[in-house]
């Protein structure tokens, strides 16, 4: 049986609210971890939106909705995660944040035999292991968004990740929160991004090239290959910051052209144009936009 019942999640956006959501309802007590107490109420709000939606959809009955919540709490004070058995950090994908916070989990987390797990999506495992004494509890788990809907974990050992933290991890996200696992060397991309982003990136230069709409690219896709979102929704879905982070982590890796993060897509991310998250991508989901989406761009 598995002995995780105390799972941190260090991190509140998009992942991390899905993350919580996820091993709430699996659950589990889950300590959220935010980076100051002013940030707790948006964090929440996140999950209470997400977790009526699922009752909406008739995912959820109304009784596990309020356990769920019940099995949340929050805390803007790393120290908190004394007693976690199982920690996933989803915080923004930018170096200092996540060295910090290894660093600092490494310092907190009593139990020795305690996972730290990294939802990372370009941000080498080895690096994060490197800032703690215990690398071999390190590994990189990648889930997909909405972590409520999509079935993967990418589970990424480093060099000196111990394969008893991969089977405890793999048991963990197939066993405990229903998920299905491919491992993956700690290669930038892993398996998913490598193949997702150089695609993302291609339709950016489509439509900077001219040759199509945006609505039209989308459209193409969706009708032509079945995909569920095209290119330009799905990269509102994960974020415009997110996957400039990941391209250029692919790029600064294999120095490929395809890799690289075309002119569009920066001076967006400069201009805060960050997708669904901020309220306006490449399609503007303000409310004044009606509920459909409206090519922004
Ligand atoms: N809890 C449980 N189930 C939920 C839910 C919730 N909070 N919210 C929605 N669902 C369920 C719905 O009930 C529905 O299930 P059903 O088909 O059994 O009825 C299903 O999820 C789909 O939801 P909706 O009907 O509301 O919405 P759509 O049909 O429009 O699907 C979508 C939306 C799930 C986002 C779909 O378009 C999709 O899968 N898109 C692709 C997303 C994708 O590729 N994500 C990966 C991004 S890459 C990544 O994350 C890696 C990172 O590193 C970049």
């Amino acid at each position: 049986m598995n002995r995780i019942r105390r799972v941190g999640v260090v991190g509140c956006g998009v992942m991390g609210a899905g993350l919580a959501e996820v091993c709430a309802r699996a659950g589990l007590d889950v300590l959220v971890a935010v980076s100051r107490p002013g940030r707790v109420a948006a964090g929440r709000e996140r999950l209470v939106r997400s977790l009526d939606t699922a009752a909406r959809k008739g995912k959820l009955a109304e009784a596990d909705r309020e356990a769920a919540l019940r099995r949340v709490s929050f805390t803007a004070d790393l120290r908190d995660f004394a007693d976690r058995q199982f920690v996933i950090e989803a915080g923004p994908e930018r170096e200092s944040v996540k060295l910090d916070v290894f660093a600092t989990l490494d310092k907190v987390v009593e139990d020795e035999q305690a996972v730290l797990g990294s939802n990372t999506s370009s941000f080498p495992i080895i690096q994060l292991g490197r800032v703690t004494d215990r690398p071999g509890k390190v590994i990189g788990t990648h889930f997909f968004n909405p972590v409520t809907v999509l079935p993967l974990v990418e589970l990424v050992g480093s060099v000196l990740t111990e394969e008893e933290t991969a089977t405890t991890a793999e048991a963990f996200v197939t066993g405990v929160l229903g998920k299905q696992v491919v491992r993956t060397k700690d290669r930038s991309g892993f398996v998913v991004n490598a193949l997702l982003i150089p695609y993302l990136l291609s339709a950016i230069r489509m439509y900077e090239s001219g040759m199509a709409s945006l609505a039209d690219i989308d459209k193409a896709m969706k009708l032509g290959c079945a995909h569920p979102m095209g290119p330009f929704g799905l990269i509102d879905l994960i974020g415009l910051d997110i996957v400039e982070a990941i391209s250029e982590s692919l790029y600064g890796e294999y120095r490929e052209q395809h890799y690289s993060p075309p002119p569009l897509l920066a001076r967006m991310v400069s201009a805060g144009l960050l997708g669904k998250k901020s309220g306006r991508g490449f399609y503007d989901y303000a409310p004044a936009a009606g509920t459909t989406m409206k090519a922004a761009a």
